[in-house]
């Protein structure tokens, strides 16, 4: 894809670059977002009957077993071209943000640092009552088993739908958005808050605001650029255009 040149211009002087990411980014990975019609989670799970602390409650056996279906999908997949151009973007400008929806740790898992995950990680596991983290649960018995420490129900590290997200992990994303010269939201359906908000708070702090996306989404209308196409292409195209 050809870019807009002062696109290409704006990321070679940017000092301060923030991203939001999303499924999307890792759908070239292997793993299912969640709002599309035909492939999407949500399309095929109820989100009230699995992702809840009251589905939890009601039978924390589906709920275990369904994220464990999931972990099993993650602990296959490898980063893609997408996670990959974020760690050399990372390389290029002078303060880079990388904030994620994605509890799959596959930025990570390609090399990106100080990642914000604001909705945890799948690969976590802490318990139900007292949030104790628990490294190694396999020879624990019990589905779910329970926490060595109190005896609680374990269940993934996640945020669940009504529950908060982390707060230092909220406050830095919301201070990267206020500070960022160019804030690139990809792969996401900009619709989940908090995390939809990051790029209007960068948009009204006077931010250019880019959007990966093979689809619009209501954040397009306000995006200054909208890449359309999947991050896996536009991403490594975008930095081998800028920083040849
Ligand atoms: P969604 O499933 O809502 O949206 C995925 C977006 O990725 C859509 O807009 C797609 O058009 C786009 N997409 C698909 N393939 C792509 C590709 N190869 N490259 C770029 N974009 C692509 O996922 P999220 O917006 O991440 O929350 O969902 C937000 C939150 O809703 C998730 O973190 C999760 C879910 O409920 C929790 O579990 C708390």
């Amino acid at each position: 894809m050809e870019f807009n040149p002062g696109l290409i211009q704006l990321l070679k002087d940017a000092q301060t670059i923030a991203a939001l990411t999303g499924a999307g980014i890792s759908k070239e990975s292997g793993i299912p977002t969640f709002r599309e019609v035909q492939t999407g989670l949500w399309a095929r799970y109820d989100p009230q009957e699995l992702a809840t602390a009251q589905a939890f409650k009601r039978d924390p056996e589906l709920v275990w077993e369904w994220y464990q279906w999931r972990r099993g999908l993650v602990s296959e997949a490898a980063p893609n071209p997408g996670h990959f151009a974020l760690v050399n973007l990372a390389k290029q400008v002078g303060s880079f943000t990388l904030i994620t929806q994605n509890v799959d740790g596959l930025h990570q898992a390609a090399g990106s640092q100080d990642v914000i995950e604001l909705h945890g990680n799948i690969t976590r596991t802490k318990c139900f009552d007292q949030h104790h983290p628990v490294e190694n649960y396999g020879e624990i018995e019990g589905l779910p088993p329970r926490c060595p420490q109190c005896k609680s129900l374990l269940r993934p590290d996640v945020v669940w739908f009504g529950e908060s997200l982390p707060a230092q992990a909220l406050e830095d994303a919301f201070r990267a958005a206020e500070q960022a010269e160019v804030f690139i939201s990809i792969g996401t359906s900009a619709v989940v808050e908090p995390a939809a908000s990051l790029p209007r708070i960068a948009f009204q702090a006077g931010a250019v605001v880019v959007e990966v996306n093979p689809d619009e989404t209501p954040l397009s209308p306000i995006a200054h650029h909208n890449l359309r196409g999947l991050s896996g292409t536009i991403l490594p195209d975008l930095l081998q255009q800028a920083w040849p």
